[in-house]
């Protein structure tokens, strides 16, 4: 059985939208893992357009969970990483101007830099994902800089338009995860996974856990908004 770990970027997302107290970070971390998630994943981007440095250290310090801190190769925030410690970091590539990750990290361009960043956070005793496409030229490469789980890169299988594109993104994730394997690597993925296209990943048995977030938070709307209105209406009835 494949673990689920829940991504709270977009409960933050939110409230900086009024940039107000609510809705409250550290009470989705509680509800997540009260709710049975095996961990949860923050992303403290350094534009800190959803989750601010204040939800990393408060979530670590009073949520007992196994938290992945997500994040760009940037020395600021591997030097924050550094401080809160989590249990697990992920290094993923980061633009100012996208929506949210666009791709896995290029590991065989930028090796010098996420080597050494990988040094710094398992020197820390921090344990490191690589976010990386299904590319076995990526896998090969995270290993030999030294990590110890990869997390495959799911955007592109999710975003697929038809059924012969889906199958070749599903191939290539099922052949990546097989490899990984053989190399000792622990196996995550994670991006763009949602209540439809769940079902297919898990015949990948070699992956361990999920990473997924704003699939679950969007069906929180719905899951949650007929009780948020019967409330509401009791104040103004
Ligand atoms: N894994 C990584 C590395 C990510 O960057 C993200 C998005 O922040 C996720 C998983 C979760 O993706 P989604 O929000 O589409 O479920």
């Amino acid at each position: 059985m494949s673990k689920l770990n829940v991504n709270i970027d977009h409960v933050a997302t939110l409230r900086q939208q009024r940039l107000g107290l609510y809705p409250s970070v550290l009470e989705a971390a509680k509800v997540v893992v009260a709710s049975g998630a095996d961990g949860i994943t923050m992303h403290l981007r350094e534009d800190r357009r959803h989750v601010q440095d204040r939800d990393v250290f408060e979530v670590s310090r009073k949520v007992r969970t196994k938290l992945n801190l997500e994040m760009a190769v940037y020395p600021e925030i591997i030097g924050i990483a550094l401080k809160v410690k989590p249990e697990w970091s992920t290094l993923v590539p980061e633009k100012r101007q996208e929506l949210t990750t666009e791709g896995g990290l290029d590991c065989v361009k930028g090796a010098l830099k996420v080597g050494r960043a990988v040094e710094k956070l398992k020197k820390a005793g921090i344990i490191v994902s690589l976010f990386i496409d299904p590319d076995l030229k990526q896998v090969r490469q995270a290993k030999f800089l030294g990590a110890d789980l990869i997390e495959l890169h799911t955007g592109t299988y999710a975003d697929a338009k038809t059924k012969a594109a889906e199958d070749r993104e599903f191939f290539k994730l099922r052949d990546a995860a097989g490899f990984a394997s053989t190399l000792k690597l622990g196996i995550n993925a994670g991006h763009g996974l949602n209540y439809f296209n769940m079902a297919r990943m898990r015949e990948i048995k070699e992956i361990e856990e999920f990473s997924i977030g704003h699939s679950i938070i969007s069906r929180a709307v719905f899951a949650g908004l007929e009780r948020a209105v019967k409330e509401m209406l009791k104040l103004t009835r």
